[in-house]
């Protein structure tokens, strides 16, 4: 993939944040949203790419905008697109941590076409010869192999899950060991990719998010290095139809990392809150700058651009 577009889109990403940001803490999320869609929307379609939503708001008849399926972009090479114009609609609308705009390109094929249904997901930065960890054992075995592989004591391992009733029983046992628990409100995307990068202090992600999220996370871990296991979770038959539609019929599936991302991936992330690993949109009346990251698989180049944006000039175009 044309090294040039991983740049492109960082202004993507910057310009769906930029929308966002307007709309921190004002406790409408599906303000917070559209505004993000509409500008991702017409930055990628400014972009020279023949682009197709593999993962997006949802489907046809339930997005106007981004849906699986939506062709995006003037022409040019085919890519395959994961996006997330507003990953953490809820910590926006109240101000909270670890809002940001994603996108992942991938060439064709490279991504699962995830149903909108519920994933488990594992990761950590351990290597996948290694097999320290898996969603095939409990997640007491997984926090006592990780910790024997880190040379730890099992207190000393962190764990990053979601505070959901869903996940009462794994933050008992998760307790009973002794180890530690990193609880978010929000935010999956960017709890997968804090665990993998040491500054952030998680030694592993575990639990129930979104599969479209898991998708996305795995496609910045197949630029960062770093292990990542998703099964899709099915709450009813409707949930199997949606995954059947798509051509998924081992409803019990462990994904691999490459089962999820795979090939020649860029990545983009910009920060519209504060978070771990991204600071959120800065704005004054005149100008606005973003926190973003990029990064490439082929040659696995992280970048992390700040980026001022005038808003005076009335041509500003992203
Ligand atoms: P939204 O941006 O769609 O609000 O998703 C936020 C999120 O926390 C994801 O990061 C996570 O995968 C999913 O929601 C968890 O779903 P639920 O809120 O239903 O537990």
């Amino acid at each position: 993939m044309d090294r040039n577009l991983a740049i492109e889109l960082v202004r993507v990403t910057e310009f769906a944040a930029l929308a966002a940001a307007k709309y921190i803490g004002r406790g409408n999320e599906k303000l917070a949203d559209q505004a993000a869609v509409d500008a991702m929307r017409s930055s990628l379609n400014s972009m020279t790419i023949e682009g197709t939503v593999v993962i997006g708001e949802g489907e046809r008849d339930e997005a106007p905008m981004l849906y699986i399926g939506e062709k995006v972009g003037q022409g040019g090479p085919k890519v395959d697109i994961a996006l997330d114009p507003l990953e953490g609609t809820t910590i926006t609308a109240k101000g909270g941590e670890n809002a940001m705009a994603v996108i992942a390109l991938a060439q064709d094929g490279g991504f699962l076409n995830a149903p909108d249904v519920y994933m488990e997901k594992i990761s950590s930065n351990v290597s996948k010869k290694d097999k320290v960890i898996s969603l095939e054992q409990d997640i007491k075995t997984n926090i006592k192999e990780l910790a024997k592989y880190k040379k730890v004591n099992i207190e000393d391992i962190i764990i990053c899950i979601l505070d959901r009733k869903r996940h009462l029983g794994y933050i008992e046992e998760i307790r009973s060991l002794g180890s530690r628990i990193k609880m978010i409100d929000d935010g999956d995307v960017s709890a997968v990719i804090s665990s993998i990068l040491p500054e952030n202090n998680i030694d592993m992600y575990y639990g129930i998010g979104g599969a479209p999220e898991g998708v996305l996370a795995a496609a910045a871990l197949q630029c960062i290095g770093g292990f990542m296991q998703g099964k899709l979770i099915f709450k009813n038959e409707d949930e199997k139809k949606r995954a059947l539609a798509v051509n998924i019929n081992n409803f019990n599936k462990t994904y691999s990392l490459e089962d999820l991302a795979s090939g020649d991936i860029v990545f983009s992330a910009t920060g519209v809150t504060d978070g771990t690993m991204l600071k959120g949109v800065r704005t004054n009346k005149f100008t606005g700058e973003t926190h973003s990251i990029v990064m490439r698989s082929k040659t696995g180049t992280i970048r992390h651009i700040v980026g001022n944006h005038n808003f005076n000039k009335k041509n500003l175009e992203y």
